[in-house]
């Protein structure tokens, strides 16, 4: 088929690339001169493992195209819009700017026969709204996309599941995107057809709960840090009950990235408008939860260095919001190594590959290449994205490089014990101070 995709950031670029690698014939359409640039030359223009090596070789009969010239969508059958919906600056609403600018671009192109297919994130109502407006013989429906940034290639080819948004009278967009996505049906995916406004809410849904789930985690681990128990073991145990699974229940720093902390507010902000916002107000705690463990970080890290971080040198290892990945919106790591620096720090943070962005969003913060580097001379080292690399680090070599060997785990990381043997002090969320601290002897006082 021959398919345009509208949006080349981290969902748009693996999904047109991922299309090609379906057999189709794809081109991908952005505003940014520099990103269409890249991705025509088969770079990735961002860190998603997998996706450089698709952009080269999409392998099949497909073929991979992209252009700042919408003009260049005019002859395809299907039309995916997969422009990014931020938050808007000072609410929680979805700013849907750029999918309201992609398809008055994408109009003039569309003739009878035309499907345009949503699969940005967006409050529900969007979609009926937006098919009101299409030319005649236009017709619309809403595909969410599910994948994880650093995952993305995997997610797109091997889903979970594909929803199909559809109005009443849908059955040719069924057919439609049933051809789009006709090796994935026959690998057996599942596939379900609702209406419009479900496939949206799956969507935002799907996020609330992890979200959700994320935050339980971390409120349990704040009543272990007050109780003296010990989280990481607590949600070990609930994660053996097949009712309740152990994903997205890690015990640490929290959520970010362009998509939970967004979808979250929006989704409260949507439902606020419809009055019916009670019913997910327990989404502000979610959020303020998420927010608290930020904050918990900075108390070990304070409390680690004798009770202030005034002039200390703290070692921040990661910025990117979550490993295999260089985004930094919304990272819980960033957050922390700002909010360290407001304490009086000398914050030198680093990441296997979000330097570049982190740099561009924290200017103020040092950086250094590597996690050897940042903690030279550190009076504390806070893990902050578990990156295989941090996790695999070897404590001894570290220890000779920092002032004091002095670890939060805020992302409950590492093995503490091997840490703990080779002289450091580990301290990590979600136990009690006493056992965050332990063991007391090895507490260097610098
Ligand atoms: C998320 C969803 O997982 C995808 O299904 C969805 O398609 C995507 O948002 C989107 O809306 O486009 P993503 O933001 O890429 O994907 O990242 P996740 O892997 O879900 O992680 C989100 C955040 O939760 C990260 O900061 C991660 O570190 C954090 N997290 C995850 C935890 O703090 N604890 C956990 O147990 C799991």
């Amino acid at each position: 088929m021959r398919v345009s995709v509208h949006g080349c950031g981290y969902l748009g670029a693996v999904h047109a690339a991922a299309l090609a690698r379906l057999g189709h014939e794809v081109v991908g359409i952005d505003v940014d001169p520099a990103r269409v640039a890249a991705l025509a030359e088969g770079r990735a223009p961002f860190f998603e493992p997998g996706l450089a090596a698709l952009l080269a070789e999409p392998g099949g009969a497909g073929s991979l195209t992209f252009s700042t010239d919408v003009a260049h969508a005019g002859v395809a059958d299907v039309h995916f819009l997969c422009v990014g919906t931020p938050q808007s600056a000072g609410s929680g609403v979805a700013d849907l700017q750029q999918l309201e600018a992609a398809l008055a671009a994408l109009r003039p192109h569309l003739r009878p026969g035309s499907v345009v297919v949503g699969k940005s994130t967006v409050p529900v109502g969007t979609a009926a709204r937006l098919a009101t407006d299409l030319p005649d013989g236009v017709r619309l429906a809403w595909n969410p996309e599910f994948l994880r940034e650093g995952h993305a290639v995997a997610d797109t080819l091997h889903p979970d599941r594909l929803v199909y948004g559809v109005p009443d009278d849908g059955d040719a967009l069924v057919e439609r995107l049933d051809a789009v996505y006709a090796r994935l049906l026959d690998d057996g995916v599942p596939r379900l057809v609702t209406d419009l406004a479900t496939a949206e809410l799956a969507k935002v849904a799907a996020n609330a709960f992890l979200a959700t789930k994320i935050s339980f985690a971390n409120a349990v681990a704040e009543v272990c840090e007050a109780a003296g128990g010990d989280a990481v073991a607590l949600v070990g145990t609930m994660a053996l009950d097949r009712r309740i699974g152990g994903e997205y229940l890690g015990v640490g720093l929290g959520f970010g990235g362009g998509c939970l902390p967004k979808d979250i507010r929006a989704f409260a902000a949507r439902a606020r408008e419809l009055g019916v916002g009670p019913a997910v107000s327990f989404l502000d705690e979610v959020d303020a939860i998420n927010d608290r463990c930020r904050e918990r970080a900075v108390v070990l890290a304070r409390t680690a260095c004798g009770g202030s971080l005034a002039g200390r040198r703290v070692a921040v290892l990661g910025a990117a919001f979550k490993p295999d990945s260089d985004d930094v919106r919304s990272s819980p790591a960033l957050a922390l190594a700002r909010a360290l620096a407001a304490e009086g720090a000398d914050v030198v943070v680093t990441d296997p590959q979000a330097l570049a962005l982190a740099q561009a969003a924290a200017p103020e913060l040092g950086y250094a290449a590597d996690a050897r580097e940042a903690a030279t001379g550190a009076d504390v080292v806070v893990l902050a994205t578990e990156w295989d690399e941090y996790r695999d680090l070897d404590p001894g070599a570290l220890a000779d490089v920092v002032r004091s060997p002095r670890l939060v785990d805020a992302r409950n990381a590492v093995d503490g014990a091997r840490w703990r043997a080779a002289g450091w002090d580990v301290r990590s969320l979600g136990v009690a101070a006493p056992r965050a601290a332990r063991p007391q002897s090895s507490s260097p006082t610098a």
